[in-house]
């Protein structure tokens, strides 16, 4: 078996989470990706690899600039705060991963799902645990099991989620074997039909 991926020094986005964003866009060609939490641009760049030619990315970060090319026609930058955001089109695939912050994400969940498509994803970042405070980062906490939650708001809106919205299903994507951030996709049950 191949060695795990190295750890990179503190990192809002490991290689695996970027990997794992290219992944989703490659199967599911979202036209509109809609990002909350832009920082240096990371996780944008990673999807906008991956995105169709004809796809957009918007991009929503209240303290933030964008860092992408001018050139890059299918991204759009708005710096305001999550929650405030209205989407104005169907949307294809949410990235979250902004405040981290439990009341601001319900506000901005509920904000876009009249707007996600049918098979639309919502992927929301940082819901797993480290297997100790690696990165000696000071927001999260010791959970009980001996791990650290380094974005506990992350895993209360999870479940928040879980109690309000049943019909949403979700898939964790976590580790216990190596540092990961962890991501949680979210899809509203849908039926398949022939
Ligand atoms: C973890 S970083 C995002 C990392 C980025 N996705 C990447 O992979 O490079 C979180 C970002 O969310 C932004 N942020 C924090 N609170 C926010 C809010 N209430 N609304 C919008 N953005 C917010 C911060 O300015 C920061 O740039």
């Amino acid at each position: 078996m191949n060695e795990p991926t190295p750890l990179k020094p503190l990192g809002p986005l490991l290689d695996a989470d970027a990997d794992f964003l290219k992944a989703i866009i490659g199967m599911t060609i979202p036209m509109v990706v809609l990002e909350f939490g832009h920082l240096y641009g990371d996780s944008a760049r990673a999807m906008l690899s991956a995105m169709h030619h004809h796809a957009r990315l918007i991009s929503i970060d209240k303290d933030r600039h964008p860092n992408i090319p001018a050139e890059e026609t299918r991204f759009t930058f708005h710096q305001i705060s999550q929650e405030t955001y209205i989407p104005t089109e169907p949307i294809d695939f949410v990235f979250l991963d902004a405040s981290h912050d439990n009341k601001l994400n319900q506000q901005t969940f509920e904000n876009v799902i009249p707007f996600l498509t049918e098979k639309g994803i919502i992927a929301i970042h940082d819901t797993g645990k480290w297997p100790s405070n690696v990165y000696q980062f000071n927001a999260g906490m010791e959970t009980s099991d001996g791990r650290y939650s380094h974005n506990p708001d992350e895993i209360r809106f999870t479940n928040w989620l879980q109690d309000e919205y049943p019909d949403w299903q979700q898939i964790h994507f976590h580790s216990d074997h190596e540092v990961r951030h962890g991501i949680t996709l979210l899809q509203k049950k849908t039926r398949l039909f022939l």
